[in-house]
């Protein structure tokens, strides 16, 4: 049979894009891989590539020259600034939508507007560019509110404030603090309900739903303390109630219809933060790329080859049989540096990954970790490590998770103890 491998370069640094590697290295198709920038965990798969990869020009050469077959873009940033349409423009397969189809991440009030047009629901709103306009808006409205930076913000540009004073402040340092990002601000109502993440894969027409996942955004256990890129995530969501999923996956649909009736197709994966209302769920946000930490729990529980899903995507061919479900559940638990979300020292070294991962079902994907000059991973980011298990059941899940961060020890490790604790006491209680 001929030899159907490709070389794959994978863009990112995080635990998402450990996943995600782990996942393409499982594929038959997969010939060499090539990572840019890559993590302590990742290069242990991969070769680290010598490209810029929020650069367009760059990442299009590096791929030129290996004679890459597939580019996989895992972060925002350079789907933002076109990477995706640079790869395209030199005949290489990429997995990752346009830098303008990118916009419904890279703009609140972008995708607000396709939401709208789409008719789909999501929280009312209003855009501003005026700070004094905006200000006598939220003054006018009296109750809560979220004021969220129009642009990339690094999770930092969404400030959910429960009184006028938090919300004016917040108003304040959207458009002083953000640089670019907050040139335009966006006003919102604000909506009441779990959250659930739906990550789909879509070629531009077929949207293909991936398995729910709830992510855990705050610092501290309790929900309490700052928001975080995310400490910790399970799936699927047991939450739901009939029809919730149903809903989602529509929203999903519609917002790829309209994207493609407007001229402006999206291929990737399509990311939609939900809050299940008592209306019925409503979006939050979308993000133009798997979700950091969901994608640690969604990938491993998936059964597809991933090489050739991504394929599918980028060449208008993507079959929904080409996915497929485990009857399990997988939980991961953030371990991060002290501090993080705010600074925090790195390079402390990290023993006890392997026998973590002697337990059955725990795979612990690496995010904030490098090599030293002797092999040795050492911390060097907020969010460390991600430690996740997949058992049949979600309190096997969450017992193994929690045994194998027993395991591992760094100065200054800190995690949330309650990772999937409401899940378990079910949707009454939450
Ligand atoms: P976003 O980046 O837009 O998803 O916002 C980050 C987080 O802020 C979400 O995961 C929610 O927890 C919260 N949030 C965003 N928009 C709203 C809203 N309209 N109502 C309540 N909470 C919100
Ligand atoms: N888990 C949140 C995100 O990926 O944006």
């Amino acid at each position: 049979m001929a030899d159907n491998k490709i070389d794959i370069l994978l863009l990112g640094a995080g635990g998402r894009e450990h996943a995600i590697l782990c996942k393409l290295a499982a594929s038959p198709r997969a010939g060499r891989l090539y990572v840019a920038p890559g993590n302590g965990g990742m290069l242990a798969l991969a070769e680290r590539a010598d490209a810029d990869p929020e650069s367009p020009e760059d990442v299009a050469r590096f791929a030129a020259e290996k004679s890459i077959g597939l580019v996989v873009i895992g972060p925002e940033a350079p789907l933002v600034a076109g990477v995706a349409d640079a790869v395209r423009a030199a005949g290489i397969p990429v997995f990752g939508p346009s830098g303008k189809a990118a916009q419904m991440e890279g703009s609140k009030r972008f995708a607000k507007e396709v939401m709208s047009r789409a008719g789909v629901p999501t929280a009312a709103y209003e855009a501003f560019t005026d700070e004094q306009a905006c200000c006598d808006y939220v003054r006018k409205f009296g109750g809560p509110v979220v004021v969220k930076a129009d642009g990339l913000a690094a999770g930092k540009g969404v400030i959910v404030a429960s009184t006028t004073v938090e919300a004016l402040a917040g108003v304040h340092e959207c458009f002083t603090a953000f640089g670019d990002a907050g040139s335009v601000v966006v006003v919102e109502e604000m909506l009441e309900g779990p959250e659930c993440s739906l990550l789909a894969l879509t070629d531009g027409k077929t949207v293909v739903p991936l398995a729910t996942s709830q992510d855990h955004k705050r610092a501290l256990d309790g929900d309490r303390g700052p928001n975080t890129g995310g400490m910790g995530v399970y799936s699927p969501v047991p939450i739901l109630l009939p029809g919730e999923l149903e809903q989602m996956v529509e929203i999903e649909e519609k917002v790829v219809a309209q994207l493609a009736a407007e001229g402006n197709p999206y291929s990737g994966c399509l990311y939609g933060g939900f809050m299940l209302t008592k209306d019925g769920p409503k979006v939050l946000e979308f993000n133009a790329r798997f979700g950091d930490p969901e994608t640690q729990v969604v990938l491993p529980r998936m059964k597809a080859d991933l090489v050739e899903c991504f394929l599918a995507c980028d060449a208008g061919t993507l079959d929904p049989a080409m996915v497929s479900w485990d009857d399990d559940w997988a939980v991961s638990v953030v371990l991060a540096s002290a501090g993080y979300p705010g600074p925090y020292e790195k390079g402390k070294r990290i023993e006890g990954i392997a026998d973590a991962e002697a337990l059955d079902g725990v795979t612990v994907y690496h995010a904030g970790t490098r090599l030293d000059d002797n092999g040795d991973t050492l911390t060097n980011g907020g969010r460390v490590l991600n430690v996740t298990a997949v058992a049949d059941t979600f309190e096997d899940a969450r017992n193994k998770a929690y045994q194998a961060c027993d395991c591992i020890a760094f100065e200054g490790k800190t995690y949330r103890h309650d990772i999937g604790i409401k899940a378990i006491k079910g949707r009454a209680n939450l």
